[in-house]
């Protein structure tokens, strides 16, 4: 089994430089399905969810050519509708936006339910009341969820979302993009990665507006053609650094940030007395003295993000004094707490909060990660920890961390990667 070695205890120097965006690549590349042309998208981040949602579309007709490290060229000329492989499916929470795509290029949609990190209930009720005010109906059995246009395909509308949800927003951009008519999607994400592929969609000839607000507003046109796209860089890659470097010490440059991304986690880090300078695309942090206590509470964008939350509760369990970080986007996302509690931290949880009392230092032991930023929030833990701590669950942490393992050696951690 692999697992990620950590030797804590030694402070962190140096520079690091960001990926491109995991949860912006993976709707980018579910939507190239829309334009049925040759697309060029560089800085797509080398982890494996990438690399199945790639493999997705290549499985279903999409000629994929790799033109270097992170820039793919896909060709979704001869894509076949309604193949989607079940057991890939499975494995992605991404592959939600074959629903979107497959609906608005081909009028209906046949897809595998969807998996990803286990947070609780991951329901898509969201979803499917865009698709039906679109006019499109929705059936769902054990294995597949099902959608199809109305006669006449699929008419603009607006649309209300009940909640700020991610993945309904850019499923309702997608059926829009070639939809008749102008939709209007109210109460939409405002995340980073929603502008991202309405960007993508936009260089592709689609007529969205708003993205990055609360109101979209996507008029539909009759055809998209092929672009050259560059994914944005990966802000919770960024803000996990950032915290990695809080919780060991020392002083690291993040680079190729876009800092108004990282305003909420480096205003946190700044209220624990953690030494944040901003540049135009650096972020460097610094930490001499051990950190304070900082209440988290977890929100839609520009909220702090649920994607951070564990790796600053690892962090929050060496500050000096008491800290107390509330989930409110995600039903159940502490899973993670018994592993940290093993390596010595005070936390205890209750519903959707989790009171931390800070140790001066964590102690190392065999942990598992429950999931992706879990795992990342494990290893920052084994970062500050005295002795050897080691990590399983490393295939989770792949999913969406390009090389965590190389970066953190690049900055003087003693990490590596061990098959036991
Ligand atoms: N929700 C509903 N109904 C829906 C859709 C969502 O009730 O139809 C609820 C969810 O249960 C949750 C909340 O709305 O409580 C937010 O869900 P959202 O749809 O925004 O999440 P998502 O699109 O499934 C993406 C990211 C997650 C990230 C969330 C929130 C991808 C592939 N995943 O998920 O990323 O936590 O947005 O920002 O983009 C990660 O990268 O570690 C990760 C889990």
């Amino acid at each position: 089994m692999k697992k990620i070695l950590v030797r804590g205890g030694k402070p962190l120097y140096g520079n690091i430089n960001i990926s491109g965006m995991k949860n912006a690549a993976l709707p980018i590349i579910f939507a190239s399905i829309l334009v049925g042309d040759r697309c060029v998208v560089e800085n797509l981040p080398p982890v494996s969810d990438v690399e199945l949602s790639l493999k997705i579309l290549e499985t279903m007709g999409a000629t994929i050519e790799r033109l270097g490290n992170n820039t793919v060229a896909i060709d979704t000329k001869n894509f076949v509708n309604g193949t989607s492989p079940v057991e890939m499916v499975s494995k992605l929470r991404g592959s939600t936006y074959l629903l979107g795509s497959e609906l608005g290029r081909f009028g209906e949609a046949r897809v595998g339910s969807s998996g990803g990190c286990d947070f609780g209930s991951r329901p898509i009720d969201q979803h499917i009341k865009g698709f039906s005010a679109l006019g499109a109906k929705f059936e769902s059995c054990d294995t597949y969820n099902y959608v199809k246009a109305g006669p006449g395909g699929l008419f603009g509308a607006p649309v209300y979302l009940d909640i700020a949800s991610v993945g309904a927003t850019v499923n309702v951009m997608l059926a829009a993009t070639l939809a008749k008519g102008k939709t209007t999607i109210e109460n939409a994400a405002r995340e980073p990665h929603i502008v991202d592929v309405a960007n993508f969609l936009n260089m592709c000839g689609a007529r969205i507006t708003g993205a990055g607000t609360s109101v979209i507003k996507v008029i539909g046109v009759e055809e998209l053609h092929g672009c050259n796209y560059t994914i944005l860089p990966d802000m919770i890659e960024a803000g996990t650094y950032m915290a990695a470097v809080a919780a060991s010490g020392g002083r690291v440059s993040i680079r190729g940030v876009i800092p108004k991304h990282m305003e909420t986690v480096t205003a946190k880090l700044l209220e624990m007395g953690v030494d944040v300078e901003i540049y135009e695309d650096i972020i460097t942090v610094s930490r001499y003295v051990r950190p304070g206590p900082a209440n988290v509470k977890t929100y839609f964008y520009p909220g702090f993000p649920t994607d951070m939350q564990p790796q600053f509760s690892a962090l929050l369990s060496v500050a000096n004094g008491t800290s107390v970080v509330t989930e409110s986007v995600w039903e159940s996302r502490f899973q993670y707490v018994e592993e940290l509690k093993k390596m010595g931290a005070d936390i205890t949880v209750e519903g959707n909060r989790a009171t931390i009392n800070g140790v001066a230092r964590l102690k190392a032991a065999d942990v598992s990660a429950t999931d992706l930023r879990a795992g990342a929030a494990l290893i920052i833990a084994g970062l500050n920890a005295e002795g050897e701590t080691k990590v399983a669950g490393v295939e989770k942490i792949e999913r969406g961390y390009d090389d965590i393992v190389g970066k953190l050696k690049s900055i003087g951690a003693e990490v590596e990667l061990i098959e036991e």
